[in-house]
């Protein structure tokens, strides 16, 4: 378990390299991230590359026994070569050009442009292909940043034409299956159809989900050439830092052409720019943990292996709207509720405040004057911390089903603003994270054998292919929870012709007999045993078959009394389906069930911002709040911390998480 930082060596003059070396040491960090945006250094003026620096940079560190991840500077194309070949640059949906100016600007299908990244990478790989401190490579710099995943130029018009030609038979297959006889979209030819650019209306949402599939395919080419150019010139990993909570990119296909998956965690950000629009004061201080931890599990479940956080925050930061200072000890909760969650290194981003461009205003682990910031001591400390600690993988009993095609088909038509997909799933996620319990997160497609529960919130897009494993994992003893609006169509993005969940009505016992959304301020009610329960923006009035068992009812409008949640014991296992968005409350009574059913030990509801991440044998319990609380474990189990849990803190013990209980909660 290894701490690590993000150096920009090329900002400062040589004289610090030195001192910062030695800091980096004193902290226990050891592994340095260099050379990501230094195109323009490497290569002042076209084809006159220069490694001085860099070989200077790297060698230093590795005389302070550094470790070296070195990154393609791809992300930041020099101002020479947009010049030279404008044509790189990528186009908005309206055609205006993304120019120079900050970073990210160039189109994934531009084939100058892949032929430049080929050419730089090459150059690079076999500069540094003996060096022994370079351990691994990062490519470009989080795909997709300042939504740029989705260009619309000429070039990418052209790919998308040959794309759709490669996936379909012929033009008639592609009208088929988009279902182009609606406004008379027919097309005459592959070259015919061109990105969905500014329309009055909505585009066709099957021609819109290929276009994103596309989009990300682009993506996957693009980031392939850089791993097979590393891979020749070196034993190296190679890895990608992808972003949190990013829709347009779809990681798992990515990840195919990875030794390593990585991602960038920035909790204060995060919880500010893509979650709650008005969160708690000790969310903008440490983050939600069930938002950063959805992304962690999806990292370390995506190639069934640990992850690392190449981007940490390391104190404020310059993007979300407000900048509160971290809460005392928050650097250190993040990279240990990391490791918890299956992370092998924590690298924080960045080394030293910078004096000059866009990012002034982002915080490093030390100041811009080379004194140490509050970063520095909390990663110190969680260095020194995890050299005793030894883990495996993490191994996890309940799967979470996540495919970027059902964000998209519900994101192209969501049926109420507030209906996203993600979050969504969070919900799900954070029932399960409240009962203790580790979860991965898995494409429908990934092996279920070794799971006791499956839990699919938004199966949006269903062939019989799918149905029938999940039918499979089922009878032969799985839990299975799925949520509203599965199984609504098909992977073209059509309505199956028989009624919602389509493939899976046959596993679920009911088919769907009206759906309707409310604004999220209207509270939706269920029953369950006379017990009322709120919903929220969602309301499916299910038909179940005779087989199958009402669990809830719902007690609000038109479909008052009619079945919104049902259970179908099937084989050794059985299926609930929640026909609506349920309330934390109908949620966790539906999670309960479902870990009792399958014989998953679990603890009772943890505390908000309080939770237990279990691997190989240990249990990080991690508080991100203010508040303090009293934890009763087994004797001799305390490796790290206390009986006590402090705001913002950690405690590590070497028992499960269902041995655990918290009490005392003091302020
Ligand atoms: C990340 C990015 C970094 C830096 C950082 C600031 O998204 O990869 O280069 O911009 O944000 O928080
Ligand atoms: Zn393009």
């Amino acid at each position: 378990m290894s701490i690590g930082v993000c150096y920009f060596p090329e900002h400062w003059p040589r004289e610090r390299w030195g001192s910062d070396a030695r800091q980096m040491a004193e902290a226990g960090i050891e592994y340095v991230r260099l050379a990501e945006f230094s195109w323009g250094v490497i290569e002042p003026t076209p084809g006159d590359l220069d490694f001085s620096w860099l070989d200077e940079a790297v060698d230093l560190l590795a005389n302070h026994g550094l470790n070296v991840v070195l990154c393609t500077p791809t992300a930041t194309p020099p101002k020479w070569l947009i010049d030279e070949h404008p044509e790189i640059l990528q186009a908005d949906l309206d055609g205006t050009l993304r120019n120079f100016g900050s970073r990210r600007q160039y189109c994934f299908n531009s084939s100058q442009y892949r032929a430049e990244t080929r050419r730089i990478v090459s150059a690079m790989a076999s500069h540094y292909a003996d060096h022994p401190a370079v351990v691994g490579w990062q490519t470009d710099n989080e795909f997709g940043c300042h939504g740029t995943v989705r260009c619309y130029c000429e070039d990418c018009s052209a790919a998308f034409s040959e794309w759709l030609a490669a996936k379909y038979d012929d033009i008639d297959d592609l009208n088929e299956q988009w279902g182009t006889t609606f406004w008379s979209q027919q097309y005459a030819s592959f070259e015919a159809v061109d990105p969905p650019r500014p329309t009055p209306a909505d585009h066709h949402p099957s021609r819109l989900l290929d276009y994103y599939r596309f989009a990300t395919d682009s993506v996957v080419d693009y980031n392939r050439i850089h791993a097979d150019i590393i891979r020749e010139h070196g034993d190296w990993f190679v890895t990608h830092n992808f972003m949190g909570d990013f829709e347009t990119l779809d990681m798992h296909k990515v990840s195919d052409d990875l030794d390593l998956v990585s991602w960038d965690s920035y909790p204060t950000g995060f919880v500010q720019d893509r979650r709650a629009a008005d969160p708690s004061m000790d969310e903008l201080r440490a983050g939600d943990p069930d938002q950063v931890g959805l992304n962690h599990d999806l990292c370390r479940a995506t190639n069934d292996a640990p992850f690392w956080v190449m981007e940490q925050q390391p104190g404020d930061v310059n993007w979300p709207p407000y900048c509160p200072q971290p809460g005392d000890g928050a650097m250190r909760l993040w990279a240990h509720h990391a490791v918890g969650h299956g992370a092998d290194a924590v690298l924080y981003f960045r080394w030293r405040r910078c004096l000059e461009g866009q990012e002034q205003y982002h915080a490093g682990l030390m100041k811009q004057d080379g004194s140490p910031d509050r970063g520095y001591s909390d990663a110190q400390d969680v260095a020194e911390e995890l050299t005793a600690v030894d883990v495996d993988h993490v191994d996890a009993s309940v799967a979470l089903l996540h495919d970027y095609d059902n964000w998209w088909a519900i994101g192209v038509q969501p049926h109420a603003p507030e209906f996203d997909y993600w979050e969504h799933l969070r919900c799900y996620y954070c029932a399960l994270r409240t009962r203790g319990v580790q979860v991965d997160v898995v494409h429908p497609d990934a092996q279920l054998d070794d799971y006791d529960a499956v839990v699919a919130p938004g199966l949006h897009l269903v062939d019989t292919e799918l149905a029938d494993r999940l039918t499979q994992f089922v009878e032969q003893g799985g839990q299975l929870l799925v949520g509203a609006r599965s199984g609504v169509k098909t992977p073209a993005n059509q309505l199956h012709e028989t009624l919602a969940p389509g493939p899976l009505a046959d596993l679920t016992g009911l088919v769907v007999d009206q759906h309707e959304s409310y604004p999220e301020d209207v509270p939706l009610t269920v029953e369950v045993d006379g017990d009322e329960y709120a919903a929220t923006i969602w309301a499916e009035w299910l038909d179940p078959d005779p087989q199958t068992t009402v669990v809830a009812t719902h007690t609000f409008g038109p479909g008052d009394g009619r079945p919104a949640v049902t259970r179908r014991n099937r084989g050794d296992g059985s299926v609930t389906y929640c026909g609506v968005w349920p309330g934390s409350e109908l949620l966790d009574e539906l999670v309960a069930e479902l870990l009792s059913r399958g014989g998953i030990k679990h603890t009772s509801r943890l505390p908000d911002g309080v939770r237990f991440n279990e691997r190989d044998g240990l249990t990080w319990v991690t508080n991100f709040t203010s508040r303090q609380f009293e934890l009763d474990v087994p004797t001799g189990a305390v490796v790290t911390g206390g009986r006590t849990l402090g705001a913002f803190d950690v405690v590590v013990v070497s028992t499960a998480p269902y041995r655990i209980s918290i009490s005392n909660e003091t302020l």
